[in-house]
């Protein structure tokens, strides 16, 4: 592509676009594995993998064979007439999770955070109680998604602010603090606590050890249910095709989306037996949610992603990064801390370098890397979970190059 056109797409961005978004300068034309290509030629190490999407990378063959063999034969029915991929998707979701009965597809995280909020209200209605009885307790830090209930359950007021009046019944409290936890809930009001087991856009910060398990304890004492949001953290990323499985708890409700589709725009909300029949017909819907085309991609996805190839590759690459990092660490004293599990890593800036991941990510951008940051003091790793020990190896060296520019003193 010209730059003149390359130029021009750009302007449309900055003319059409309705400015919620800052995006990089590039035109992202296409991608093989962890790597992509701009419309100037210019190749990118892919380290964000579109915010946690692309768990296969781009372009996996058996996803592109799914998405084309579905397209030939049926798009969309809506959801008054059957169709086979969400129906074998949903079958197998139930069995993957080892703990759901019952499925509710749609098209991103926010709208299955909003079903497992609507699912909860619904579930704490059919026990008789009253709407003040009906609180969910989220926490500190916490991202669920942007509709209007999502971002009243995203407990960080920079989501929410200019959007009030918000929903209530809505309860906050400090992650990992059990203290503060059995405070919250010790009116006897809370229907469930919602959680993600480890923080994706807060900062990349994990649940502490035993934190899921008391959370599920005190669920237990109060009658609550235990919602766990793993849109972000689900789907093999952490090492486990689900992140709680390595908490040792059972959920009431999980939430999934992002790396589902593999790039191609699907969630769920799992329902598990005591809440599998809360919702019953006509107490919620989507058009699209289930539709043919993401369904059959997702299958391939999910039996991709459950496999002990990614499970042993993320727990390799994961090792990798991490010894990267700390080396350069070693050399350059930029991080106070790597946190995170599997392939959901977060190096956090020094408190003399706070406040500026996004100039890290705008150098790495300059040597051909894509990264993410996870507010201001975070540098985000999300890559694909089929990334390879060469990609990681360059990423790394791209990274190196990066960190060393920012050091420079003046
Ligand atoms: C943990 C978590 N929940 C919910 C969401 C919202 O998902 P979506 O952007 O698909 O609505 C995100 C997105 O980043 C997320 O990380």
């Amino acid at each position: 592509m010209s730059v003149s056109t390359t130029a021009d797409l750009l302007a449309h961005g900055q003319r059409y676009y309705l400015p919620v978004y800052r995006p990089r300068e590039v035109i992202l034309e296409r991608g093989q594995g962890a790597r992509v290509w701009d419309s100037e030629g210019r190749e990118y190490l892919d380290l964000s993998a579109g915010i946690a999407v692309c768990g296969l990378g781009h372009n996996d063959p058996d996803l592109v064979a799914a998405l084309t063999e579905q397209a030939g034969k049926l798009w969309h029915t809506s959801n008054v007439f059957y169709s086979e991929p969400p129906l074998r998707l949903a079958e197998e979701l139930v069995t993957a999770s080892r703990f759901a009965e019952r499925v509710f597809l749609c098209n991103s995280g926010a709208e299955a955070n909003e079903a497992a909020i609507k699912l909860v209200r619904k579930w704490a209605a059919s026990q008789g109680r009253a709407p003040d009885q009906r609180v969910i307790v989220t926490f500190r830090g916490s991202f669920h998604g942007r509709t209007l209930a999502a971002v009243t359950a995203t407990a960080q007021p920079k989501y929410q602010e200019g959007y009030e009046p918000l929903p209530g019944g809505f309860r906050y409290v400090d992650f990992n603090d059990v203290t503060q936890l059995e405070i919250a809930m010790s009116c006897g009001d809370v229907a469930a606590v919602m959680l993600e087991p480890v923080q994706g856009e807060g900062g990349v910060m994990p649940a502490a050890s035993g934190f899921l398990r008391a959370v599920r304890e005190l669920c237990d004492h109060h009658g609550a249910l235990l919602v766990l949001d793993e849109i972000q953290a689900g789907m093999g990323r952490t090492g486990t095709l689900f992140a709680h499985w390595q908490d040792g708890v059972v959920p009431d409700v999980v939430t999934l989306a992002k790396a589902l589709g593999g790039g191609f725009p699907i969630g769920a909300m799992l329902a598990g037996p005591r809440v599998a029949q809360a919702m019953q017909f006509g107490a919620h819907g989507t058009t699209f949610g289930g539709n043919p085309l993401a369904a059959a991609v997702a299958r391939v996805a999910l039996r991709k992603l459950a496999s002990p190839q990614i499970a042993n590759n993320v727990a390799r690459q994961s090792a990798a990064l991490r010894k990267g990092l700390d080396a350069m660490n070693a050399e350059l004293g930029l991080f106070s801390q790597v946190r995170g599990r599997g392939l959901m890593l977060g190096a956090v800036l020094d408190a003399k370098y706070a406040g500026r991941a996004g100039e890290v990510l705008d150098l790495a951008a300059a040597k051909g890397l894509l990264m993410l940051q996870a507010g201001p003091d975070v540098l985000r790793f999300v890559p694909s979970l089929n990334i390879t020990d060469e990609e990681v190896g360059e990423g790394l060296s791209r990274l190196h190059a990066a960190l060393r520019a920012f050091a420079k003193p003046g």
